[in-house]
């Protein structure tokens, strides 16, 4: 598999070793002759002007689809500091380097990239499979290297350029971002939203998709050193970033999708050591109460965001998960729905925000961890627990009368 997902792809490959329920079922693999089964490749072209870190140029991969939709895809990638010793404890996974370690890697140079792309998935897939709804919709996969939250290798003059090298006349674009470039979409949306304007010349459905951004890292004191020496490099401030303040300030209709135990936010930013980047099973009693503060904390703010702004959609699940959008085991998966009862997966509910579709947009597990029983990687060999088919059975009981209060807004 391509190296660019080398530390999520370790992620996975974990997940799966240790857990013998994710790998169970046949939607892992495509019926072999569903219409549209085979995964076509995405292909490597350079963007005009823009470097990685080493001086590279920097580079994206294409799909030439056959739809009037153009997805714009940022990747994530954290960032580089000067000084990254407080940070390998945590290996790869903590997506902070130091600037000199990054330049040689794959999130600070494009040496090395192949010219064919095969491991794309999840929005970024283009069969049926991987991406029901959106597979045919053209396709740009913007990869990160700069190190400095796409501020250094992206601008006006590099989207433009990006756009005249996809061919068609797009009537929606969806600018999408997980993580860091996810943020940078948050502050740099009215630029990207001119260059749209005026290349196409006429009216373009804009809309924004955000995936795992962080919106909390109060609680470890060398993260918030890491990113304001990285957000002071590119001239924002730390209220630019894990803010919703910021994300107020976007006027253009935006979904975002969160997983309620974001790994990173637990485990990273929040030193939570039990979270392992797959579930709550280690915490102790104590620590699963500090985590659920946490989560619903998180959970509020997003919700009086989402009041704040009708024409937004979410989709949050109660999973241990980190980038959602981009894997098709999240994305388009019967495992991964909220709520966790038929007809809730994040590619369905995303197609109807989009399509304007139905009137509530707003999905978010209402219980904690491991409620959502298909997503929480907690069966073992197939067996089920008595006390889960009870929490199951609450679930639908507490998820029901959230539907009816919301139907009456109590
Ligand atoms: C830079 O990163 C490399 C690789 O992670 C590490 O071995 C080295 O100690 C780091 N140096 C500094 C100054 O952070
Ligand atoms: C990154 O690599 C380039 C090219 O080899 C070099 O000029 C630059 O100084 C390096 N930057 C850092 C931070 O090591």
């Amino acid at each position: 598999m391509f190296f660019v997902y080398f530390a999520s792809l370790i992620y996975l490959l974990a997940a799966q070793g240790e857990e013998e329920s994710i790998e169970d079922d046949e939607f892992l693999k495509p019926p072999p002759d569903d219409e549209g089964s085979l995964a076509h490749p995405l292909h490597r072209t350079y963007l005009q002007d823009s470097y990685c870190m080493d001086g590279t140029q920097a580079a994206a991969y294409v799909y030439e689809g056959s739809t009037d939709d153009l997805i714009m895809y940022f990747y994530s990638g954290g960032i580089c500091v000067e000084d990254s010793t407080k940070f390998l404890k945590y290996g790869d996974y903590v997506y902070i380097d130091n600037c000199t370690h990054r330049n040689t890697t794959f999130y600070g140079t494009t040496n090395g990239y192949p010219e064919e792309f095969n491991a794309n998935q999840g929005l970024m897939g283009n069969n049926k499979y991987q991406n029901v709804h959106l597979r045919k919709a053209h396709k740009m996969f913007l990869m990160y290297c700069d190190g400095n939250m796409w501020y250094k290798q992206m601008n006006a003059q590099v989207f433009k350029g990006a756009l005249s090298q996809m061919k068609l006349i797009p009537k929606r674009i969806i600018l999408a971002g997980s993580g860091v470039g996810g943020w940078y979409l948050v502050n740099k949306y009215n630029e990207l939203r001119t260059v749209i304007k005026e290349f196409y010349q006429e009216d373009v459905d804009l809309r924004i998709l955000l995936d795992s951004v962080i919106f909390d890292i109060s609680r470890n004191q060398d993260i918030i050193d890491a990113y304001t020496e990285a957000t002071k490099r590119v001239g924002l401030t730390m209220d630019d970033i894990f803010s919703f303040d910021a994300l107020r300030k976007v006027d253009v209709p935006t979904f975002i999708v969160h997983a309620q135990y974001d790994w990173w936010q637990l485990e990273i930013s929040d030193g939570f050591d039990c979270i392992g980047k797959i579930h709550l099973d280690k915490c102790t009693p104590k620590e699963k109460k500090q985590i659920e503060k946490i989560r619903l904390g998180i959970l509020q703010q997003l919700k009086d965001l989402m009041k704040a702004k009708p024409d937004w959609g979410l989709w949050a699940i109660s999973c241990v998960f980190n980038e959602l959008i981009i894997w098709t085991e999240a994305w388009n998966h019967p495992k991964f729905q909220v709520p966790m009862i038929d007809g809730g997966k994040l590619s369905d509910k995303f197609q109807d925000w989009l399509e304007n579709r139905g009137d509530n947009h707003v999905h978010y597990d209402i219980v904690s961890w491991p409620d959502n029983k298909p997503c929480s990687n907690i069966f073992h060999n197939g067996k089920t627990d008595p006390q889960l088919d009870d929490m199951i059975r609450n679930y639908e009981i507490k998820e029901s009368r959230r539907k009816r209060e919301e139907k009456y807004d109590l």
